[in-house]
């Protein structure tokens, strides 16, 4: 049996919780380090499986890597001879096509691995191939490969994405910071994690301005030289816990955040009727008896989290009334909500509109995390539930989520992360 988390619902979550770094920044920061033959060191990484399959490929590639501290990870990429990677070895984590850009702004040259799609949409990423051919470079696809060459080098150029793209603006800005001459993008991603990776690369020498506005100005340079740097608390991370505090009526102090990150959020769950205080580093939510409805459309930054979207759809699960989640960014991603209905969920999806109709509480059941936040927002619902609930496939969670279970522990929660089927029934014989 994989490892399955199994809980015991019921408790009001308490306490106070500490955020790691932000994955999603971190996969962009970790591709960036081969720009350099600098060492680069990289603090509050979170120690998750996206990140360390990252390092991986580093070090498959030829870079020296060494985790220096929990959370600190030193990088020299100067050792790099292969820029092709191995098909079985990235296809696990979608961030692989980080190695385009990366390898393609440092050496002109790649061969990566084409991601796959996953659970929640297509996920293509011609807008990345139609920014690197925009500066110079070749691109075809062969035996699932993306395979990139840029004979005569990068020129800068203007380029104006078709969607608003998280990968595609920071694998553009990976490809164009050596470049020659000047890249203006337009139509870009605004999330905290693209002026994250903007921010490192200007800490090694590049000259990037806009990040974090709809237009991203580059003017390249002739090379970047070592840096070191900490990650941006993950937001993700912290609005999942503000989720679980106003699941299940309880009242956490979530430590280590930038709340400004969080607005989308903090609002959207002061109209259900928590409260929600501000501090300077962390962010207190006090969950309400009662959950009002009300409606969400998930959008980019700043508008609410596509990645949040499962965590309050599960809150507004349990509040009295009817509330309507759209999803405007991937075409898929209600596929958790056949699971949440085995705990008695009753949500409706009409294309990429949910109807949520608040049922008085979940009950436990097992049910399948189908991905890295669905996985995550099933383990609220199994904290706020009668009975036991087995959440499987719990790799998905852990892919993003640095000891989940640990976290959830230490506020109260009755959960522990069981190996097989023996174990399970160990946990169901103590908490009876
Ligand atoms: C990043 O994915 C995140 N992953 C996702 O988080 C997140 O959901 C997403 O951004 C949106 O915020 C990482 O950063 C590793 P996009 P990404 O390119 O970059 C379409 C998690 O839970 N599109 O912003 O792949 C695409 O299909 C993960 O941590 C194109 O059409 O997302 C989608 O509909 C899940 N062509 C929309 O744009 C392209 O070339 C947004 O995708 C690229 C994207």
């Amino acid at each position: 049996m994989e490892q399955q988390f199994i809980m015991r619902g019921g408790h009001p979550l308490r306490g106070e919780v500490v955020i790691g770094g932000a994955k999603n920044a971190a996969l962009g920061l970790i591709a960036a380090a081969i720009l350099t033959d600098d060492t680069v060191v990289i603090e509050n990484l979170p120690d998750v499986r996206d990140v360390n399959v990252m390092l991986d490929v580093l070090r498959e590639l030829g870079a020296a890597v060494e985790r220096t501290g929990s959370h600190t990870v030193s990088i020299c990429a100067a050792g790099i001879r292969e820029l092709s990677i191995n098909d079985e070895f990235i296809r696990r984590i979608r961030a692989s096509y980080y190695f385009i850009g990366a390898l393609l702004g440092k050496y002109h040259s790649a061969v990566v691995p084409l991601p796959g799609g996953c659970a929640i949409g297509s996920r293509p990423i011609d807008q990345h191939l139609k920014g690197f051919r925009a500066l110079g470079t070749d691109i075809r696809i062969q035996n699932g490969c993306v395979v990139a060459e840029a004979k005569d080098g990068l020129k800068g150029t203007h380029i104006y994405l078709d969607v608003v793209s998280v990968g595609a603006t920071i694998n553009i800005m990976l490809a164009a910071v050596l470049s020659e001459r000047k890249t203006t993008i337009e139509n870009v991603a605004k999330e905290p994690h693209i002026v994250d990776v903007a921010n490192f690369l200007n800490s090694m020498g590049a000259n990037i301005r806009g990040a974090g506005t709809d237009t991203i100005r580059i003017r390249g340079v002739k090379r970047l030289h070592g840096t070191s740097y900490a990650v941006i608390p993950d937001q993700i991370e912290a609005g999942t816990f503000m989720c679980a505090a106003a699941a299940s009526r309880g009242d956490i102090l979530i430590k280590n955040v930038i709340p400004k990150h969080l607005e989308s959020i903090s609002a959207k769950l002061v109209e259900m009727g928590n409260t929600v205080v501000e501090y300077d580093e962390s962010i207190r939510v006090i969950g309400s008896a009662v959950q009002r409805p009300t409606d969400v459309k998930t959008l980019p930054y700043p508008g609410f989290p596509t990645d949040m979207q499962p965590q309050i759809s599960v809150t507004l699960g349990l509040a009295r009334g009817i509330s309507v989640v759209t999803e405007s960014i991937f075409e898929s991603r209600f596929k958790y909500v056949d699971e949440l209905a085995r705990m008695g969920g009753a949500i409706k999806v009409e294309g990429n509109v949910s109807i949520i109709d608040g049922i008085r509480s979940y009950t436990g059941a097992s049910v399948n995390a189908l991905d890295l936040r669905a996985g995550a927002a099933l383990v609220i619902a199994g904290l706020c539930a009668e009975g036991i609930t087995t959440v499987r496939e719990i790799g998905y969670i852990q892919r993003g989520y640095e000891h989940f279970e640990r976290k959830l522990q230490a506020l109260g929660a009755e959960i522990q992360l069981v190996e097989d089927e023996r174990e399970a029934q160990k946990f169901r014989m103590r908490v009876g």
